[in-house]
């Protein structure tokens, strides 16, 4: 067979190989690092994946790509499996209320916080939310990011709204190198219009959009803000049940801020993901295990949230709950694109060590999406995709924090992202 991209000599190729599924306990940190190691491409696959060079039987021609890996860690791509990615404006001044002590709820029901976001989405025109979405996306792709979720959920009971921010996503999907999962959330935040009446609006969700998000296939899963004064757990639950009848795999934002028992609801309904958890509780975090629930934690949103609360990461790995990360990138609780920062504040604060990380990042990112047979480790029959740090191990990428150390990034077998100085 003959390869069309060859990446050699790398110092440390860290493959991720083993089951197709998220890893738990140990499994997390059985990296399997490869000294010395080389992997060959063809089209948008891998077909080899090794040490020192390549087995007779693939061959290699004047067409082929060479890239050299000295000095190199090359990992999986990054996959960041919760992002409010498309929306519209910037929420900037919420700094200063911050400083000041403000909680996100108390900003929120004031009618700022995401209602401030709805209006400037709504206001968009498709066009303005594409190319602001694809200028993120840009951003993630250099952090080595190939995989993305995108949340709508800030139309609400504007639907059109919530149509053009899933479309925005899909068309992106087929323009830019990163793969986009499209999730619908309408399920954000109790619009003002409905606040007398929250029931009308859940009442809506499951009735009119959920059938029509199906109807013209917008989405992969559903999502809700499981919080005090947003979404009761009794109407998460009938929103996900609602969103499973119609093919929308169940995810939901839950115990951010109180613990409301989001966890335990998300090992009842099945989730896919539970995301946060910040407040999650020990009973919720050992239904999860049972369950095999991925928790997905989003330290930067903790950090940015000032609250000095971070999810027990640590302990959620010791009871055997697969654990993912992400950026939850929004214009609100988490304004950042950067995937590596994540990775070291989920070493540097929550304490999971470089191996934990770099599972939670990958493969186990691909299992938040259900994507664990395609992506999320480096083996032959798995997407090229790949990420190449400019760095001399895997400890030095998470310790060296705040900077970019992605050097390329393969996408489907080409170089989508190359990087043209060495300061950055
Ligand atoms: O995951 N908590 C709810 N949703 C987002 C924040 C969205 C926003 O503030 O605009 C989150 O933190
Ligand atoms: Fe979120």
């Amino acid at each position: 067979m003959k390869a069309d991209l060859i990446i050699k000599n790398i110092d440390n190729l860290i493959t991720l190989r083993g089951p197709n599924r998220a890893r738990v306990k140990e499994e997390m940190r059985e990296i399997d690092l490869i000294k010395n190691g080389i992997i060959a491409i063809k089209g948008d696959k891998i077909i080899y994946v090794g040490e020192d060079k390549l087995p007779k039987d693939i061959q290699t021609d004047g067409n082929t790509i060479f890239i050299d890996g000295k000095g190199k860690t090359v990992t999986p791509g990054l996959v960041d499996s919760h992002t409010h990615l498309v929306h519209g404006g910037s929420r900037e001044h919420e700094l200063a209320m911050k400083l000041k002590g403000a909680g996100y709820l108390e900003i929120l029901e004031a009618g700022g916080g995401i209602h401030s976001t709805v209006k400037a989405t709504r206001e968009a025109t498709f066009d303005e939310l594409y190319r602001k979405a694809k200028k993120s996306l840009d951003r993630m792709l250099g952090y080595g990011v190939t995989t993305v979720e995108a949340k709508s959920g800030y139309g609400l009971d504007d639907f059109n709204t919530e149509i053009k921010q899933m479309e925005v996503a899909k068309k992106l999907n087929e323009d830019h190198h990163v793969d986009i999962v499209s999730t619908f959330m309408g399920a954000h935040a109790i619009p003002s219009s409905y606040k007398d009446n929250p029931r009308k609006f859940i009442d809506l969700i499951i009735g009119e959009m959920i059938p029509e998000v199906e109807k013209k296939k917008l989405a992969k899963f559903c999502d809700v803000f499981c919080e005090k004064g947003v979404f009761t757990v009794e109407d998460s639950r009938e929103i996900l049940e609602a969103g499973l009848k119609h093919g929308l795999l169940p995810k939901v934002h839950a115990d951010e801020i109180e613990s409301l028992g989001g966890a335990e609801l998300a090992a009842e309904v099945g989730c896919i993901t539970a995301d946060h958890l910040v407040a999650a509780s020990d009973k919720g975090i050992g239904m999860m295990a049972e369950k095999g629930v991925i928790a997905n934690l989003l330290p930067a949103t903790s950090f940015n949230l000032q609250t000095g609360k971070f999810a027990k990461a640590k302990k959620m790995i010791e009871e055997g709950v697969p654990v993912a990360l992400s950026t939850d990138y929004n214009p609100g609780s988490c304004p950042t694109e950067n995937m590596q920062l994540v990775m070291s504040f989920a070493s540097i604060i929550m304490k999971l060590t470089p191996e934990e990380v770099i599972t939670a990042a990958t493969i186990n990112g691909a299992a938040s999406l259900k994507l664990e047979d395609k992506i999320g480790s480096i083996e032959p029959g798995k997407k090229a995709d790949l990420t190449i740090f400019d760095a001399p191990n895997l400890d030095y990428i998470i310790y060296h924090f705040g900077i970019n150390h992605t050097d390329k990034v393969i996408k489907n077998g080409e170089i989508a992202f190359e990087r043209f100085s060495n300061i950055l």
